[in-house]
């Protein structure tokens, strides 16, 4: 799921494949070019890696310029006939798009009743109408403009008319696509980090505008034809930062950058006088509501659910937190002054924008935090709190998830604080604790490495159990596992395995229990036995000062509100080398998108 597009005077092939390279980090399962000169266009799809891409393009072809795709199969299932660049009925119109037409069934029977339809996309329908509409008005760009209009759901699109060696016309609603800015040539892509190598300057485009990209000019405008005028802003990400250096994957580079982005999170969220610095709006937001809604998907979700026992305990606000999926269709009863958290790495994840959509009708306000400031959610909540993180590409999220947590603990400290209520510690100076110790666990890797070869060579499930705080740590945990690994994994909590899940243990199964929370430490030890008793092969990681002999690994002494940000550490490394070991694509798992721009 995304799009590169190039027009200019430079080595289009390998100006797309870079970019799609650099776009792979967001998930798909095939991938496709088509590039124009005198001679036409030139076609290559396949599915699978934009390695076999780059095998399969004829890179003799000069031209200069051209559009490429990463798809995320949603209609009509990965293959090379369904892999973009479509193409119309002529031949004449190529195109690629990403995200999903919602009206695919009435455009095509209500304009294309005698086009005979090559795949099972909604894209071709696109491309198709294109055609149709040019035939009658014999003017691309109005049968462009025409064709947008008729569209309904979600879609970033760029179309090549094999008659123009001039234009990329490109159009966006919904998902996410900027327009990069060079000297000589313009670029298209889903996110800058696909151009970063041309380019710094980009422009951002609003839904349901459509942009006339030449190699010395942009023109942005809207449907009805009028021209808008909008300033490039300055892309503030380094190349090297989405470059792997000495690291075999990216997912183990941004497991151990996990303390810098701690410590930068320290610095960027602390005043001179070592007080916590947030914005003054944000503050005013959290002390006017009556209760938190946090939206999120995934990973984001499940730091959702730490930042909700922040704020709760600290600054004594009630929150919800909801799966973004599920509130869209179900939403529950509102409180009279609710404010909306949306906790999501990319800031562009479908399903938390048509929530954001919808509680901005209700005249709600909202908040995102994000670690992509310029990201659709961002721009169109009140208010963004980033994360700070740098660009986090495998696609199983750890640095961006750690941050969120510690983001949303300074924003339950902020509240408290201005609320007046005393709390025992000094939360920055905490912080800089876990920094350290996330330092300590990342240097004792081979541990873990046994641990998950020992637990997660063979198996086929796998379980995770806590209570109270590491609940919602093994959830994470098990969702990481499985994301990577493929391993059958889930996260319980502790008390209520025997309460039915309990029948899935066999000789052998491998049980992860966490225990840092003084409150339960007895307890979880409890289930843990248990579990055994029936078979279980079982692994107990403990924290100073609960840890007793057996314990396979005792994590250093951290405040115990923020034991998240390290018991998740091991539980990352855990599933890194389990997916390792069994030979699993760590950094792009099967079937997954980084950052999901469809419902
Ligand atoms: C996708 C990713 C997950 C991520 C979720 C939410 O499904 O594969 O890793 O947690 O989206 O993404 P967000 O960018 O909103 O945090």
């Amino acid at each position: 799921c995304g799009i590169v597009g190039y027009i200019g005077n430079n080595d289009t092939v390998e100006i797309l494949l870079n970019g799609l390279e650099k776009l792979e980090y967001r998930g798909y399962d095939s991938a496709g070019i088509a590039t124009l000169n005198s001679d036409g266009v030139n076609l290559s799809k396949v599915k699978g890696r934009i390695a076999v891409l780059r095998e399969k393009v004829d890179n003799n072809v000069q031209a200069t310029m051209g559009i490429g795709h990463t798809r995320w199969a949603t209609h009509g299932a990965p293959s090379e006939e369904n892999a973009h660049p479509h193409q119309s009925a002529s031949g004449r119109f190529t195109i690629v798009h990403n995200g999903v037409i919602e009206n695919y069934y009435e455009i095509r029977d209500q304009y294309l009743a005698d086009v005979s339809l090559k795949s099972e996309t909604d894209t071709e329908i696109v491309v198709q109408l294109i055609e149709v509409l040019n035939e009658k008005l014999n003017d691309v760009t109005e049968a462009f403009r025409q064709t947008i209009s008729l569209l309904k759901g979600s879609y970033a699109i760029g179309l090549i008319d094999s008659q123009n060696q001039d234009t990329i016309y490109v159009a966006k609603n919904k998902s996410p696509l900027l327009v990069g800015l060079g000297d000589g040539f313009n670029l298209v892509a889903s996110d800058a980090m696909a151009t970063l190598k041309q380019t710094d300057r980009y422009l951002e485009i609003n839904d349901r505008e459509i942009v006339i990209v030449n190699r010395d000019f942009v023109e942005i405008q809207k449907l009805d034809g009028i021209t808008v005028e909008r300033e490039p802003f300055t892309a503030e990400i380094d190349a090297t930062d989405i470059e792997k250096g000495t690291y075999p994957h990216f997912m183990l580079k941004e497991i151990d950058e996990q303390p810098f982005v701690i410590r930068k999170i320290i610095q960027k969220y602390q005043d001179d006088h070592d007080n916590i610095k947030l914005d003054s709006e944000v503050r005013q937001a959290m002390l006017d509501t009556d209760r938190v809604y946090i939206i999120a998907a995934g990973t984001s979700y499940h730091a959702g659910l730490v930042g909700k026992q922040f704020i709760e305990k600290l600054a004594n606000v009630p929150v919800e937190v909801h799966i973004a999926s599920e509130f869209s269709y179900n939403m529950p009863l509102l409180s009279e002054k609710p404010l909306f958290v949306f906790i999501s790495q990319s800031g562009e994840t479908a399903d938390s924008r048509s929530v954001l959509v919808r509680i901005k009708e209700l005249g709600h306000p909202s908040l995102t935090i994000t670690n992509v400031p310029g990201s659709t959610l961002s721009r169109e909540a009140n208010y963004t709190l980033h994360l700070h993180a740098g660009p986090e590409i495998a696609v199983a999220s750890t640095k961006a998830y750690t941050a969120q947590i510690a983001v949303l603990a300074i924003l339950a400290v902020d509240t408290a604080q201005a609320k007046g209520i005393d709390l025992s510690f000094d939360p920055l100076q905490e912080l800089g604790i876990v920094a350290s110790v996330m330092e300590s666990l990342t240097d004792q890797k081979e541990e873990f490495e046994e641990i998950a070869k020992e637990f997660f060579s063979e198996t086929r499930n796998a379980f995770y159990i806590g209570r109270g705080m590491d609940y919602f740590i093994v959830q994470e945990a098990s969702l990481k596992l499985k994301e990577i690994s493929y391993i059958q994994a889930e996260g319980f909590a502790g008390g209520e395995l025997k309460h039915g899940t309990i029948a899935l243990i066999e000789e052998g199964t491998p049980v992860i229990a966490l225990s840092t929370q003084a409150n339960v430490n007895y307890s979880i030890r409890g289930n843990v036995q248990e579990v055994a008793a029936r078979g279980a092969k079982t692994c107990i990681i403990s924290i100073e000062g609960l840890e007793q002999e057996s314990d396979t690994f005792v994590l250093p002494h951290v405040h115990e509100l923020l034991t998240p940000l390290v018991s998740v550490v091991p539980m990352q490394l855990l599933a890194y080398y389990a997916a390792l070991h069994r030979e699993c694509d760590v950094d792009k798992p099967r079937n997954l998108a980084k950052s999901v721009t469809v419902e």
